[in-house]
């Protein structure tokens, strides 16, 4: 499964192939999520070391980017968010996403940092110790499915850091 695998930090002459795979992956909004990656990318909001490709003998075949939201009410005022997260779909369903999500939680615990948020599919991201956020405290950013608002307890985390969750700029290009 997803063997040749190797997962490390996306390089400025990948951006154009990310791109393609952002775009493959989210096929039925292209333009929305590949913009809101160079927005990422372009903002205070993103940390190169936490933003990572997955490459095979073909190539990027996969991307996942940590970058930072605003908490207001917490003890941090910013903490780590997991979005976008794009497979090709050609390597799809054997096990890609999650060596490069499980790998992104390890750099973030390894930095130190208490957590990660998530807004995404509630049947995948649980596998990974994501739980509910607003059991814990935590205010979405705006109205959303409530199972989909979800938070990775890493060792560093403190009951303090809840928070209302308050998304930069660059998210208005999903057009929340
Ligand atoms: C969702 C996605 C990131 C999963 O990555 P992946 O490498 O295919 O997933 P893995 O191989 O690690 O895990 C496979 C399991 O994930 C789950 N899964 C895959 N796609 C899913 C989806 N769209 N919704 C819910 N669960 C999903 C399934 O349980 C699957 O197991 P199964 O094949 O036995 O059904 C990837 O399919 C993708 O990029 N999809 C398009 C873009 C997208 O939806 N991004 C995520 C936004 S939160």
């Amino acid at each position: 499964m997803a063997e040749g695998v190797v997962i490390r930090p996306e390089r400025d002459a990948d951006h154009p192939v990310i791109a393609e795979v952002v775009r493959a992956a989210f096929v039925g909004h292209p333009d929305e999520v590949a913009s809101f990656v160079e927005r990422i990318r372009a903002s205070e909001q993103f940390i190169p070391e936490l933003a990572l490709v997955a490459e095979d003998s073909s190539g990027v075949i996969a991307h996942v980017m940590l970058s930072w939201v605003g908490v207001e009410g917490g003890s941090r005022t910013r903490i780590l968010n997991l979005t976008p997260m794009s497979v090709r779909p050609d390597r799809e369903r054997i096990g890609v996403g999650s060596r490069l999500i499980r790998d992104a939680l390890g750099r973030a615990e390894a930095a130190g940092e208490p957590a990660v948020m998530v807004q995404g599919h509630p049947s995948y991201y649980p596998r990974f110790g994501f739980e509910r956020a607003s059991a814990l405290g935590f205010i979405a950013p705006y109205p959303m499915l409530d199972e989909a608002f979800m938070v990775k307890r890493l060792p560093g985390y403190s009951p303090d850091l809840a928070g209302r969750i308050v998304y930069p700029a660059a998210f208005d290009a999903l057009g929340y």
